[in-house]
């Protein structure tokens, strides 16, 4: 079967990186995880005190810092950022980073050369709808608000942040509405997205349904 390209698309916590990071392993396929992207570029915007409002400034970041996201790290230039960005601090940031179109621009463009020769599973908010929209794959991962946010209180990779489930749930609807109603690159699911609802399921079951989606493709599937 030719490399394929596969969108994963989701709000927080529905369980993408998780489920990304299995279906890549299994195709032996990169994972990339697009939502880092934004967090190193806002990591280091804050950093260098870029004030992130000045759309031409933070987009400069972008363009100009060597980005680097694996399965295991994130690095900007030849900073390991891959805990730094996990703060509630670089969330906030984050969000409002990813509503700079000319921030997007820079980062969608890398993100399509990153998938230039398939054999990818990318994860993020847009991946089906605006960096691939003829990705081979899309899914489109959701759970309740209330799972949601158990999921992110109990990540491990999440430092540094108020652990209490209330606490999180409410900065997870805010970030949420962020991500629904802005200008760019709003989320929401692909007309051609399969959607999988993984509230009350295990990894393994999720990432069984997403391979039965897969295999679909291969011929005779
Ligand atoms: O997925 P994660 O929470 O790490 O994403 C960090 C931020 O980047 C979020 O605010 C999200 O809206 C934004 N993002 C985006 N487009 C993507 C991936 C993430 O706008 N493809």
């Amino acid at each position: 079967m030719k490399p394929l390209i596969i969108a994963i698309d989701g709000p927080s916590g529905a369980g993408k990186g998780t489920v990304a990071r299995a279906v890549a392993a299994e195709l032996g396929y990169r994972h990339v995880d697009s939502g880092a992207m934004y967090r190193a570029v806002a990591w280091k915007a804050v950093r260098g005190r870029v004030p992130l409002e000045d759309e031409a400034a933070v987009a400069r970041v972008a363009e100009q810092s060597r980005i680097d996201v694996t399965s295991a790290h994130v690095r900007i230039d030849d900073a390991d950022v891959t805990r730094e960005i996990r703060t509630p601090e670089i969330d906030r940031a984050a969000a409002a980073v990813a509503r700079l179109p000319r921030v997007r621009i820079v980062l969608v463009d890398r993100q399509r050369r990153l998938g230039a020769v398939g054999g990818i599973v990318m994860e993020g908010r847009d991946i089906g709808t605006v960096v691939f929209p003829t990705a081979d794959v899309k899914v489109y991962l959701d759970a309740s608000p209330d799972e949601r946010a158990r999921r992110r209180a109990n990540d491990p990779a999440h430092t540094g942040g108020p652990k209490a489930v209330a606490d999180v749930a409410t900065l997870l609807t805010e970030r949420d509405q962020l991500d629904r109603t802005r200008a760019t690159s709003p989320l929401y699911a692909a007309d051609d997205a399969v959607v999988v609802d993984t509230t009350g399921k295990s990894v393994e079951e999720v990432v069984r349904e997403v391979m039965t989606v897969i295999k679909r493709l291969e011929p005779g599937g």
